[in-house]
């Protein structure tokens, strides 16, 4: 790891800007634990390939009580517990596991979590959803529009993948992570420096569920089509997260903490090569959750605290791709945070 982080003079020209700061991180897991023994009993599959192809070793699955919502709520609650207050301005829901196609699950989260009639909204960018709602957030609060938002990314993808499909059953997860942006200054830890966001609809078919439209009758399970992904991915993850750390005067090897999408455990090594990084520096925790899609940022991050990566002040990368295409990135330094997680 880098022994410098960034201070307020590090950065020229944006001292005592307007920034979103991140105030309190949280994030709720079901408790019930697949490991690739499981998913091999009933599927032409093995634990060697899933965890040499992928990393995988175990995800998490929620119970047929359990909804989308009810992720979402506990993470949400537990970043307002973790930023030590009750409210928030507005609730951004990323999710491309809807419990129901309308309306929104958002404004339903902010209402169970007691945010009132807050302005609430869900964001689909499926596994990039969490970085576009955070830099939605960034905007509404940097615009002065709004003092502070809750990002709740949440996801339950063992309702959409088709148990019968070796190439998507063994690779997500369920879960969901939140964060509560405030109102800053770039020079504060925490602080939101720079965004990086980018799309490729020529490519929208290869991460996708068939609509009513086409598919009047079948079923309509979740399709990736792997490969083609998998040499997008690196390219996409690297070429943004460049991107930001040049826009905020850093070079690879100022980034203390690299914190990609967990899609694997090959792409994240392969995008910490590319871009040149310090070893230790890339947070993975795809090997115990799998892929959880939006929500896979917020809960490496907690993970990355836990694990002593992420460390106050340390210059932040986060990195994410997936259906759209979709893909963005995020420069932050890490404020004095503790997570406050639930299980479900
Ligand atoms: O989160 C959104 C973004 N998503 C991603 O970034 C995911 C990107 N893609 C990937 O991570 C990888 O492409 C996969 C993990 C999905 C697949 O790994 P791969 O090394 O690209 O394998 P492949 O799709 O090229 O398949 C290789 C072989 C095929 O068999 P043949 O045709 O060589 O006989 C597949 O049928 O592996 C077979 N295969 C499996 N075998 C055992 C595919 N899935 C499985 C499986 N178990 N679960």
């Amino acid at each position: 790891m880098s022994a410098t982080y960034l201070t307020t003079s590090d950065v020229p020209g944006r001292r005592a800007q307007a920034a979103a700061v991140i105030a309190g991180l949280g994030t709720c897991l079901p408790t019930t634990e697949i490991d690739n023994d499981a998913l091999s009993r009933d599927l032409d599959t093995s634990d060697a390939w899933i965890r040499t192809r992928t990393g995988v070793e175990a995800r998490r699955r929620v119970d047929p009580q359990t909804s989308m919502r009810d992720l979402a709520c506990a993470a949400g609650a537990n970043a307002l517990r973790s930023a030590g207050v009750n409210t928030a301005d507005g609730l951004i829901l990323a999710t491309s596991t809807p419990d129901r196609p309308c309306p929104a699950g958002a404004p339903e989260v902010a209402s169970r979590i007691g945010l009132g009639q807050v302005a609430a909204f869900d964001m689909a960018a499926v596994c990039s959803g969490f970085v576009y709602a955070v830099a939605s957030a960034a905007g509404l609060i940097t615009s002065g529009m709004l003092d502070s938002v809750l990002v709740v990314a949440a996801e339950t993808y063992s309702r959409i993948v088709d148990p019968a499909d070796r190439g998507t059953a063994v690779l997500f997860g369920d879960g969901a992570g939140a964060v509560l942006l405030r109102r800053g200054t770039v020079d504060e830890q925490g602080a939101l420096l720079a965004f990086d966001l980018g799309s490729e609809g020529a490519d929208a078919d290869l991460i996708h569920i068939p609509g009513v439209a086409e598919q009047p009758t079948g079923e309509r399970w979740f399709r990736m089509s792997g490969r083609k992904v998998y040499i997008q991915a690196i390219d996409r993850l690297a070429g943004s997260a460049l991107r930001v750390t040049k826009d905020c005067g850093w070079g690879p090897e100022d980034i203390d903490a690299f914190v990609p999408h967990q899609a694997n455990a090959r792409i994240i090594d392969a995008v910490g090569d590319r871009l040149g990084l310090t070893p230790g520096a890339a947070v993975s925790n795809v090997a115990r959750l799998a892929n959880t899609a939006s929500a896979s940022i917020p809960l490496a991050l907690a993970d990355g605290v836990r694990s002593g990566q992420l460390k106050p002040g340390a210059r932040t990368v986060l990195t994410a791709f997936g259906g759209g295409l979709t893909w963005g990135s995020i420069a932050l330094t890490w404020p004095a945070t503790t997570p406050v997680g639930s299980e479900i």
